[in-house]
């Protein structure tokens, strides 16, 4: 078969979780433990030797963050002030993992979109913020749940888990290493998320996606151009989860708070935004694309504040939500998952000729941008 050693998106995929949670229902539940907590503990908070729990607000999230709702994979549970974690059966190794399920289920949607039969794919990239398990890795489960023939493995960047799995993926069609490369985020970010956090316990949701890179020689007439892909990462303690497998070595600590997603949110924010805002603008030069001529901006979706001053910074104005679509209103941050649900649910309307920007940013910190231009 053909080969141009052209990497273009041939299609997109997206499982959303049939539960959500509205913020109203996360700060009950979050209001209902910390009066518990403060119930409990009334003596020692009386004698100032424990600190009383704040209340949660609805206003104050959506304020924050933009955020009203998101999707989870087991809602009463997280729900419960007794749990606040995810519970589902334990499966077998016979069984489907949770992680591969869903994003089987993401990868099946965007080949169909493509017309590809999974024996025609090359490679599959399991591409998410946390994996299920140490080994085999996810990315070969996926690849034999949709009998697909060659390799996998799995990539781990954060928040950029997906971006960097592009570039990789399209990189193995430059370099003529593979024609046709699914690149899947299943991103159950509620396991890692601190449901007992006042400062962070409404960011997280869950979702899964998936992104077929192909060669153009083969793709169907309906993509994407990959005009560029760049990558960044600049060491950071301000978003960080310590939980991994050598945490056994130090029992007395195994269960503590830091073995969860934590983060220093401002120091995030004001030291996030110019790092990409000035990486965008630098590789849009590089690509010589005028920024204030980008169609569209799938930008990761972690703060509705961050992304208004990103897109302000890269197009010259205030992006409305056409210019710079908006889900982490419904969906959360969805992690490594978030640009690649805007790009999937807000693409279809553009034109041929169109150039728009996918880009993530996060833990590390990470941060990659998809300069992509609509083929017809
Ligand atoms: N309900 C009510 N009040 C809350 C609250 C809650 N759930 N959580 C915090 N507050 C209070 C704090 O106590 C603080 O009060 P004070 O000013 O009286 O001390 C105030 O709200 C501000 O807290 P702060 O954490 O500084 O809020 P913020 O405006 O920075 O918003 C984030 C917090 C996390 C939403 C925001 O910083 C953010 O999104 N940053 C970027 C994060 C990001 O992109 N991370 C990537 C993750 S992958």
């Amino acid at each position: 078969m053909s080969r141009t050693n052209r990497p273009v998106i041939s299609a997109t995929g997206l499982f959303t979780p049939p539960e959500s949670i509205s913020n109203e229902e996360l700060v009950a539940s979050y209001n209902a433990y910390v009066r518990q907590y403060n119930a409990e503990n009334a003596a020692q908070i009386a004698k100032d030797e424990v600190k009383p729990l704040e209340l949660s607000s609805v206003e104050f999230i959506e304020k924050a963050s933009g955020i009203k709702a998101r999707h989870v994979m087991a809602k009463a549970p997280l729900l419960d002030p007794e749990i606040m974690a995810p519970r589902w059966e334990e499966r077998g190794n016979d069984e489907l993992s949770i992680m591969a399920e869903i994003g089987v289920k993401a990868a099946q949607q965007a080949l169909k979109a493509a017309g590809r039969e999974p024996g025609e794919v090359d490679a599959v990239l399991c591409a998410a913020s946390n994996m299920e398990r140490a080994y085999p890795a996810m990315a070969i489960e996926i690849q034999q749940a949709l009998g697909i023939d060659g390799f996998g493995f799995d990539i781990n960047v954060a928040c950029s888990s997906a971006t960097f799995g592009i570039q990789t993926a399209a990189d193995f069609i430059r370099s003529g290493n593979a024609r046709s490369v699914l690149v899947v985020s299943p991103e159950i970010t509620s396991g890692h998320l601190n449901w007992r956090d006042r400062d962070s316990h409404f960011i997280f949701g869950d979702v899964a996606t998936a992104v077929l890179v192909e060669d153009a020689a083969i793709a169907p007439p309906q993509h994407w151009e990959i005009l560029g892909t760049k990558l960044k990462t600049v060491f950071s303690n301000n978003i960080r989860n310590n939980f991994g497998f050598l945490n056994r070595a130090h029992p007395e600590s195994a269960g503590s708070a830091d073995k969860l997603f934590v983060q220093e949110g401002r120091k995030v924010f004001k030291e996030v935004v110019p790092m990409v805002a000035s990486m965008i603008l630098a590789e849009a030069d590089r690509l010589e694309i005028e920024p204030n001529s980008l169609r569209r901006l799938w930008l990761h979706q972690a703060n509705a504040g961050m992304n208004r001053m990103i897109a302000h910074r890269v197009l010259g104005h205030e992006a409305d939500e056409n210019e710079s679509p908006t889900v982490l209103d419904t969906y959360g941050n969805t992690s490594s998952a978030g640009s690649i649900i805007a790009f999937h649910l807000h693409k279809d309307d553009l034109k041929a000729g169109d150039t728009g920007l996918i880009c993530s940013f996060g833990a590390g910190y990470s941060a990659g941008t998809v300069f992509v231009r609509k083929a017809a």
